[in-house]
């Protein structure tokens, strides 16, 4: 008699995971770290944990295994699919999410120290946290892996490397594309960890905001290092029929220290139907979500719409980079 394959092979798995290309035991902080090997890497393994989740849901890779999620800001995407990557993984979590109000930090808590309590019950922790810096500064003060989920303005790695995922799953290649990135780009992390990661393909840029919103000096003075291609404009017709992505972002209203400039900028930019009718038939439009008003609801019909796969992609980035940073052998 024919014996059975196994659908997966997590012996096999478990050994990729002892040699996961440097990432084992790593904090995530910022885009800087990866490489185009890790890049590719990281990848692979995302299109694994995709086919494994199609097939059969899940698996218990990261059995024993315990997550942290702590989150001072608002999150609905990035906080479940770090929850759901893991549990479909085998794992399990500590939320201390939309709640972080009823915790020691609301009595005055160091964050170190909320930091040195967390790690003695886990094996990671996820931090999304207002100010910049602050994912570095948890690192500094934890002895397990502490992944950025997000630092005030500055970066929002794992966005990043799902968007940059999204794209690659999309349109074939990253190599040759025009991105425009539209919206808030001073205050939006994701535009600057995108941003930084598309340095090291062959892309052309588009920075498409208000002038007071403009991308900030430190990430036009790394474009530029990089001779990469890239104009700023605040028109989004100048950059529609050529972009082969559009990024759009919401205005990050919580940023705003006078609130009267937020007024005067929040609803510059809107991406109709008719607006779309402009664009190249084979693109995509893209999101990091929450979306407040800056992508009109009947753009979703439209195929080139990817917002909602890349919510998706998110979950099987987050379940490949929690399996090499935690790396089960
Ligand atoms: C983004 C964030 O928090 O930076 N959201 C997300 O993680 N998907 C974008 C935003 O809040 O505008």
């Amino acid at each position: 008699m024919k014996e059975l394959q196994p659908l997966f092979n997590f012996d096999e798995m478990a050994t990729k995971n002892a040699n996961s290309n440097g990432l084992t035991g790593q904090n995530i902080i910022s885009v800087d770290q990866f490489d185009r090997d890790k890049l590719d890497y990281v990848f692979a393994r995302a299109r694994e944990m995709r086919e494994l989740v199609q097939r059969v849901g899940g698996c218990d890779l990261l059995k024993g295994n315990i997550l942290t999620a702590l989150f001072y800001e608002p999150s609905t995407r990035t906080s479940a699919s770090f929850i759901a990557a893991m549990e479909r993984l085998g794992g399990s979590v500590i939320p201390i999410t939309q709640g972080v109000q009823f915790s020691s930090v609301s009595k005055g808590e160091t964050l170190a120290d909320t930091i040195r309590t967390l790690e003695q019950y886990s094996d990671v922790i996820v931090l999304r946290h207002p100010e910049t810096g602050s994912a570095q500064m948890a690192a500094d003060y934890a002895s397990i892996p502490v992944i950025n989920a997000g630092d005030g303005a500055g970066e929002h790695p794992t966005q990043a490397l799902l968007d940059l995922f999204t794209i690659r799953e999309e349109l074939g290649t990253l190599d040759g594309l025009k991105v425009a990135m539209v919206g808030d780009l001073r205050y939006g992390r994701t535009v600057h960890s995108l941003t930084k990661l598309l340095l090291q393909y062959n892309v052309s840029l588009r920075f498409v905001s208000p002038e007071i919103l403009r991308m900030p000096l430190s990430i036009m003075n790394q474009v530029i290092d990089a001779k990469v291609n890239v104009r700023e404009t605040h028109d989004v017709a100048d950059v529609i029929e050529n972009a082969d992505v559009l990024y759009v972002t919401r205005v990050q209203k919580e940023r705003f220290s006078d609130l009267s400039q937020y007024e005067q900028v929040k609803d510059q930019y809107e991406i109709t139907t008719e607006l779309m009718g402009q664009a190249k038939e084979k693109m995509v439009i893209m999101h990091p979500l929450p979306r407040v008003g800056e992508i009109h609801y009947n753009v979703d019909k439209d195929p080139r719409a990817a917002y909602f796969r890349q919510v998706q992609n998110g979950m099987f980035i987050r379940m490949a980079l929690l399996a090499a940073v935690l790396g089960k052998a």
